[in-house]
């Protein structure tokens, strides 16, 4: 019998073993397993690993924004105490952070500059401080041109990207004339400022040689792609090189490709024959990763005298430096969400010298729900019909532009039952109406969508002859619980308890996963491990000689035609099983997208324009749920991040060389716990057979979708004051 189980996704998995499942893990509320790892200081992370003669990086960022490098000027900095290396190497260096699913590096040649603080030497020394009075003393010459720091000037310039697997423009209809035709419209220009994903752990990595090649330990998202990406920036065969990510201190977008640290730590070490630890500093991972791009959204609805939209209009610019493919695609969920015969929705880049700009959580849904779904407040406003209704009017039956059904999509549920315990009845709905003291009060909703997507993953799965279970993949858990959920998935189809499941990560010698991105993970990975756990399953069956219909397994006992059995009597020497999961029909077949509803509640100081949120509801439906809490934590997460978008978060950049201003924590605003108030949030019970066999959805990026535009439509309530213009910042109050 073959030990591996491969699964096309070309039909719905109508039935899922989870469901059959007695072992009761699946779902629970259980708390992380890598918790007490991590609160007692045994879950080690990159910037942790210690090694004899270790040696410390600190990265020389491009004095200049635009420009040709002539020369980096070490003398000084080779005269301090404790220094080993500059190292520079501008055709290994990256210009840039690779963004994930792409197995080449990103842009190489670091002999020109493209934007400042871009990274072209590594000061590597005995100790952390003497590399970085090093990195100080290094003096890099250059000839600086003029570069592009105007975004608005620049709008004309704006080219389309070419087709990607997100296409950026398509056209049905004819927008221009139903917009004329509508009996009732709203067409506005919405902003958004640059933001950065800001995770708690900098970006690092730790390299270290031996005769079989490299070994990089790095805060990284995706393993798999990363390995090839490193592989082929530092010209060597994939099979030289392995990574380890085995915790990570959050990503969201912005460790989806390795960056610069990695590339130089590699070149280091290997020049000095010694291991090299880079750790970004805080300033480090603004000037020098990955930003979310500014954007800038026209947005037009047209509607009849009932509320149904007829027309639906989307065109959004996003900054890149030239030569980038990425563009932050801020209508994709514009083109499912809601009705209308005709449609646009476009995308253009303008190209600039600002850092790179690229993937952070939700990338699309996150800022271009802060766009449409004002609109749609707007136009509710207009037709004199509550928000609420307005979208249950306009929710298609088919997908609008594909004409292909919805997979599970219970977004009526969720503004409903989101509705009923909000009190949303009880809103005033004149703006500026209800008053406390110095505060204005104010209720606003959005809806919040995130498409769904699986991806190819594989993962190995084995019995011990002392009955424990063995799970292996690269995939990697960014704090999202994927160790836990993981852990679930394998215990409930082998029938054993969470302490008899052991669950290894992070690492490019175990197979490889989807890994953290686009909120495919846990349902990409979980797949994987559920096909090679059914395996484990028939080979269980087999050796029981029995219907693996008809087995049960609960509590390290198999049970089937009144027999029980424990099941080490059946592992023998060990028993192991490879399952991967690969996208199909499915995909295509049906749209698929997660589904929310947001309702908040705003107090906005009348004096001082302070907005404080006061209380929300979230109603979600992302399939099955696999584990109650880490997914609850997740939507707090997104929530929060919408929160920060709306009212705090913004990249300044200097307007003479693009460099970001705010480039800390101090001076970038992210919410802290005083800022957010209990929040209140509902997962729905769903199943979604076209999804996957675990019939669950991704929910790592939906409680961003719209989280803010929810804010911002309470803000209007409270006020009466439209900003289009995010962050809601009190001087555009008062
Ligand atoms: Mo996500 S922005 O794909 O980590």
């Amino acid at each position: 019998m073959s030990n591996s189980a491969t699964l096309k996704m070309d039909a719905a998995a109508e039935h899922s073993l989870l469901d059959d499942g007695v072992q009761g893990l699946i779902g629970q509320p259980l708390d992380r397993v890598d918790g007490p790892k991590k609160v007692a200081g045994k879950a080690p992370y990159s910037a942790e690993y210690a090694f004899d003669n270790l040696a410390y990086g600190v990265l020389v960022g491009a004095p200049f924004a635009r420009g040709r490098i002539t020369a980096i000027d070490d003398t000084a900095a080779m005269s301090l105490p404790g220094v080993l290396a500059i190292v520079s190497d501008p055709d290994k260096f990256l210009r840039n952070s690779g963004q994930g699913g792409q197995n080449e590096a990103p842009v190489q040649n670091a002999h020109e500059v493209f934007y400042m603080h871009q990274p072209v030497a590594l000061a590597v020394a005995e100790t952390f401080e003497q590399a970085r009075a090093a990195a100080a003393a290094v003096v890099v010459r250059g000839e600086p041109i003029d570069g592009e720091y105007d975004f608005e000037a620049r709008l004309d310039t704006a080219d389309t990207p070419d087709d990607g697997v997100i296409p950026p423009a398509t056209s049905q209809g004819d927008i221009d004339q139903a917009m004329v035709d509508a009996a009732v419209t709203v067409d506005g220009i919405w902003t958004t400022p640059g933001q950065n994903s800001a995770a708690m752990e900098p970006h690092v990595s730790t390299a270290i040689w031996d005769d079989d090649g490299l070994t990089l330990y790095g805060a990284y998202q995706m393993v798999a792609s990363d390995r090839m990406q490193l592989a082929d920036a530092l010209g060597l065969d994939p099979e030289q090189v392995r990574i380890v990510s085995a915790y990570v201190g959050g990503g969201f977008g912005s460790k989806l490709g390795i960056s610069s640290e990695a590339v130089a730590s590699a070149i280091a070490a290997k020049q000095l024959g010694r291991p090299v630890k880079t750790v970004m500093t805080r300033q480090q991972v603004f000037d020098a990763t990955i930003r979310r791009s500014n954007t800038r959204q026209r947005i037009r609805l047209g509607a009849d005298e009932n509320g149904v939209l007829h027309a639906i209009g989307h065109e959004s610019l996003s900054s890149n430096l030239p030569d980038e493919d990425f563009f932050e695609p801020a209508g994709i969920a514009t083109h499912f969400l809601y009705r209308g015969e005709h449609r646009r929705i476009t995308h253009g880049i303008v190209r600039m010298n600002r850092m790179l700009s690229g993937s952070m959580r939700a990338p699309g849904e996150a800022v271009g729900l802060l766009a449409l779904e004002c609109a749609m407040d707007e136009l509710a406003e207009k037709l004199g019909l509550d928000p609420v209704e307005l979208r249950k009017r306009n929710i298609p039956d088919i997908d609008p532009e594909k004409q292909i059904p919805y997979s599970a999509r219970k977004q009526v549920e969720c503004l409903e039952e989101g509705a009923k315990r909000f009190g949303w009845d009880r809103r005033n709905r004149t703006p500026g109406a209800m008053r406390e003291g110095e505060w204005l009060i104010g209720h606003g909703v959005a809806a919040a969508a995130r498409t769904n997507q699986l991806m190819q993953s594989e993962a190995v799965a084995r019995l011990t002859p002392e009955g424990r279970l063995v799970v292996e993949t690269d995939m990697t858990d960014i704090g999202t619980g994927t160790y836990t959920v993981l852990m679930q998935i394998a215990g409930e189809m082998l029938g054993l308890p969470a302490d008899r499941v052991d669950v290894h990560l992070g690492d490019s010698r175990f197979p490889p996963a989807a890994g953290s991105g686009g909120s495919w993970g846990a349902g990409s990975s979980g797949s994987s491990v559920y096909l090679a756990c059914r395996k484990l399953r028939e080979q269980l069956a087999e050796k029981l000689d029995c219907d693996p219909a008809k087995l049960t397994l609960k509590d390290g006992e198999a049970i089937a035609d009144n027999r029980r059995v424990a099941i080490t009597d059946l592992i023998g020497d060990g028993l192991e099983a490879h399952g991967r999961i690969e996208p199909g029909k499915t995909s295509e077949s049906h749209t698929q997208s997660g589904y929310g509803a947001h309702f908040c509640e705003v107090r906005v100081n009348a004096v001082t324009g302070e907005v404080r949120v006061a209380r929300w509801t979230a109603v979600y439906a992302a399939g099955r749920i696999l584990n109650e809490k880490t997914a609850r934590s997740q939507c707090y997460g997104g929530i929060i991040f919408g929160i920060g978008a709306a009212l705090t978060e913004a990249l300044v950049h200097d307007p003479r060389d693009g460099r970001i201003v705010n480039h800390d924590l101090a001076e970038y605003h992210v919410p802290v716990h005083a800022d957010i108030p209990q929040l209140d949030v509902v997962l729905l019970p769903e199943r979604d057979p076209y999804a996957n066999p675990l019939q669950a959805k991704g929910i790592g990026e939906l409680g961003i979708a719209g989280a803010g535009a929810a804010v911002a439509n309470a803000v209007y309530n409270a006020t009466g004051v439209r900003v289009r213009d995010y962050p809601l910042t009190l001087d555009k109050l008062l």
